[in-house]
């Protein structure tokens, strides 16, 4: 893991002036990306609308709505050239304060199946799988159920 990069990012709330960096971000890296206006409404909807930046280069996103049982991540993405360097494992470090702040404990997410990349992530982050949901997405694959009880 590099530290270098990772001491020059900051995470910081998402903003509407930061939707057109999110969905070219969004496009490279999901087969069925959200359109930009499923982003813009999952922003102002999203309590937890986090953005990794660079500088000002936006490289990484965190999207997650807690609830009263338990905080669902529903997107997490890190653009390629800055993958394997902590980007996503410091937006988490983030979710998991803020699941201990709100006196939570349970984070859930889906992930494809085939996701081999963030499923590694998800289990070194100490997720369990707990079931699946068929057909979960538009083409018909599975999503693989995990959570997470924060300590
Ligand atoms: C999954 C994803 C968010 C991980 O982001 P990242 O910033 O590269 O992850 P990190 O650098 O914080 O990874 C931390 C650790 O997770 C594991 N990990 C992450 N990516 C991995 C991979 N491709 N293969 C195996 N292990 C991996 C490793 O243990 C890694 O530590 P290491 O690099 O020291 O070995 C990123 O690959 C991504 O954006 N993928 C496309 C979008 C996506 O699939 N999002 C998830 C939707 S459910």
């Amino acid at each position: 893991m590099s530290e270098t990069i990772k001491k020059t990012v900051i995470v910081r709330n998402l903003r509407h002036d930061h939707l057109s960096e999110m969905l070219a971000i969004e496009q490279r890296c999901f087969p069925d990306p959200w359109s930009e206006e499923w982003l813009e409404a999952m922003i102002h909807a999203s309590v937890i609308s986090w953005g990794s930046f660079t500088g000002k280069e936006l490289i990484g996103y965190l999207i997650a709505m807690p609830s009263k049982d338990y905080t669902h991540l529903v997107n997490l993405a890190v653009d390629a050239p800055y993958r394997r360097k902590g980007i996503a494992q410091l937006m988490m470090n983030y979710l998991y304060l803020f699941v201990r702040r709100h006196k939570q404990n349970l984070i859930k997410l889906e992930v494809r199946r085939s996701n081999t990349p963030a499923i590694e992530f998800y289990k070194q982050e100490n997720f369990c799988e707990v079931g699946f949901q068929k057909e979960y997405y538009k083409d018909k694959e599975d999503a693989l159920v995990y959570n997470l009880e924060v300590k």
